[in-house]
């Protein structure tokens, strides 16, 4: 027998979507067909450039150790396109490159978060924020927001209610996983007032920034204001925006000192990004705007079945995504909780979907579809879920 092992690796929950997709594998390997409306890997290949970016900065032996907050012309690069991505004006001294966003908001909260420190989290919210806070000793609280005819609001005063002695940051994310919104400058500004009020950090994933439809853009609280942008940490990657989940490669912003410090915790964790991916972002975020936008419309007409797909199922409603990758939507109640309702549709239908509870139990009565799959498998998606839901809930 081992030893025991910390508290914290014993708190730290098993990810619902992961899970879900080792299911499946298995129920594949004894031959069902897999659907997979589940995460938020996109079907897209990364843009060529950036591989022979990547090939080429292999064969020029670009392979060792770099500067533990990244490399200085991929940080330059970064903030000289921040107005661009976050709507803010940076400089390099900014920017700490990391191991994706998820390596991004490791080093912001153990640079920000005592034991016993709250971090109010906008409800519903992305499951790993829960473990990640945790890990650093400090609790995660969900402040659930009200959802009217499907489409989710950032109602600020109940932030501000939630804010206890304890309370030390607020943790936004915009373009917002799972409900598809894109926040809109009164709400941020909302925001904004309640961690000035109460001096609190915000830590802003914008790891969707990228991705919005229908003329709508992204804006970071940051640029609210030189107060709001010192005490905002920006946490995002290229993950999404040039389909390369797997390459890692993120970055934290924030002032310069803060930045300093993220930085050298970088340099004790990962010790960085991965060297010849640091290259090749380079050429990512100089030559990707073709592939992004390409990207982005597809995504659109995916959203747009997916979307009109669910909707005609008998008492669900689901609001167009402004941005994301996901459509997030409301089954009636009398259809039980989302994990028996997604279970139902992995096990016999071979369909995955990401149930509600799963970002918050306020949304136990909603189920999130991802729309990065192609609008074939989508379809078909759509289909056998349909017949499925309505078979078993609404006696069709
Ligand atoms: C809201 C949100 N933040 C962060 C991440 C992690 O992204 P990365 O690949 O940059 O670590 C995801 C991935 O799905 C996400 O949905």
């Amino acid at each position: 027998m081992c030893p025991q092992l910390s508290n914290f690796a014993q708190s730290t929950g098993k990810s619902t979507i992961v899970g879900m997709r080792r299911r499946a594998d298995e129920l594949a390997a004894k031959g069902m067909r897999i659907i997979d409306l589940g995460g938020g890997q996109p079907n897209f290949n990364a843009p060529e450039p950036v591989k022979k970016a990547a090939i080429k900065a292999i064969e020029d032996n670009k392979s060792r150790y770099l500067d533990p907050s990244g490399l200085p012309e991929l940080r330059t690069t970064i903030s000289d396109n921040s107005q661009k991505f976050h709507g803010i004006n940076t400089d390099a001294t900014q920017i700490v490159v990391t191991p994706g966003t998820f390596g991004a908001l490791s080093i912001t909260t153990r640079a920000i978060l005592n034991p016993n420190d709250e971090v109010l989290v906008i409800e519903p919210f992305w499951g790993p924020y829960r473990d990640i806070i945790s890990l650093t000793g400090a609790t995660p609280i969900g402040v659930s927001m009200p959802c009217v005819e499907g489409k989710f609001i950032l109602d600020a005063e109940l932030l501000s209610k939630a804010v206890t002695t304890y309370t030390k940051a607020i943790l936004l994310n915009t373009p917002w996983n799972p409900t598809g919104r894109v926040l809109c400058k009164e709400e941020l500004v909302a925001v904004a007032d309640v961690a000035i009020k109460h001096d609190l950090w915000i830590i802003s994933d914008e790891v969707y920034s990228q991705n919005t439809f229908d003329g709508i853009t992204h804006r970071s609280i940051a640029s609210l204001s030189k107060e709001v942008a010192e005490r905002t940490i920006i946490v995002t990657s290229l993950s999404k925006s040039y389909a390369i989940t797997g390459w890692r490669l993120g970055y934290a912003i924030a002032e310069p000192k803060v930045a300093e410090m993220l930085g050298r915790i970088n340099q004790y964790s990962s010790r960085g990004a991965a060297s010849m991916v640091q290259y090749a972002s380079i050429t990512a975020i100089n030559e990707g705007d073709p592939f992004i936008n390409e990207m982005n419309n597809e995504y659109k007409s995916r959203r747009d079945a997916i979307t009109k797909g669910i909707n005609d199922i008998d008492g669900v409603k689901c609001p167009l995504a402004e941005g994301g990758m996901f459509a997030f939507a409301e089954f009636p109640a009398s259809w039980g909780d989302s994990t028996d309702v997604a279970d139902y549709l992995l096990n016999e239908k071979g369909v995955i979907v990401t149930p509600g509870s799963d970002f918050g139990v306020a949304s136990r009565h909603h189920l999130r579809l991802s729309f990065v799959n192609s609008l074939e498998i989508i379809n078909e998606g759509i289909e056998v879920l349909s017949k499925a839901l309505c078979a078993k809930y609404n006696n069709c």
